[in-house]
């Protein structure tokens, strides 16, 4: 089984709607459909509907940034996995170093963020990575093991099979420093025969993209790799231009 490519943008708290709108005109213009990968689009919660319509029969994907563990009820100011699927959500990320530690996510909720999505039939994007000092002192493997399995102990393998990883190493991420191919290959092949220690098919079809500073020059070298299945691309995904040339890399 090949795994299908994923190229995910992440456009954080950027944009209004007249920007969003050129950005994603720029995109369908540019988007090439004999290319074989799935091309998605994780926007601001508020946007979401005005994305799903730009994208119309495009194909491209549209996804959230973040979620609320629970179902419905008094959690003021949080956004439900039935709400961002009700607006035509498909995916959402869940987990990325921002959350964790901007906004004290802590393991064991990403990992009920991640149950809550797939309950209401949105695909969660795992984002995992290291700081630097954890890289530094050689528990790289350690840290993301440990937000790997944070979802595998509470909801079992076939759960996290359900979704997607992106191995974000947290010093790559808006720095411009990525990590080389060796480095990001190292990891996703760690996280892979990881995951096969549950399951073997599993861990053959998940899909485990890279994350950290991706950008036209690097993509195609990093996309290159046999483990790096996607790119969740932060900065580069702003710009039509930017983005269509990480696409066109992943083929
Ligand atoms: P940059 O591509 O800006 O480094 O951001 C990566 C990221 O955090 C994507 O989720």
């Amino acid at each position: 089984m090949v795994r299908t490519k994923l190229i995910a943008g992440n456009w954080k708290m950027n944009g209004d709607s007249r920007s969003i709108k050129q950005l994603m005109d720029g995109i369908k213009e540019q988007l090439d459909p004999a290319w074989q990968s799935e091309v998605l689009v994780c926007a601001p919660a508020v946007y979401l509907p005005l994305v799903v319509d730009f994208v119309g029969i495009s194909g491209i994907k549209v996804g959230a940034q973040n979620l609320s563990q629970q179902a419905q009820g008094a959690f003021t100011g949080e956004i439900s996995a039935a709400m961002l699927s009700d607006v035509g959500g498909q995916y959402v990320l869940v987990g990325h170093s921002e959350r964790r530690s901007l906004y004290g996510e802590n393991s064991k909720l990403v990992a009920e963020k991640f149950n809550a999505a797939l309950t209401k039939g949105l695909i969660p994007v795992l984002c995992v990575g290291e700081t630097l000092e954890e890289r530094e002192a050689g528990t790289t493997m350690t840290v993301v093991k440990g937000q790997i399995d944070a979802v595998i102990e509470q909801y079992g393998i076939e759960t996290l099979g359900q979704g997607v990883i992106a191995y974000e190493p947290v010093w790559a991420i808006g720095t411009g420093k990525t990590a080389s191919p060796e480095q990001a290959q190292a990891v996703h092949a760690d996280i892979r025969a990881h995951l096969a220690q549950f399951d073997a098919q599993i861990a053959h079809k998940t899909r485990i993209l890279y994350g950290g500073s991706m950008n036209p020059t690097n993509a195609e070298q990093l996309l290159a790799q046999p483990d790096i299945d996607g790119g969740l691309i932060g900065g580069a995904s702003l710009k039509a231009e930017q983005f269509i040339a990480i696409c066109k890399a992943a083929g």
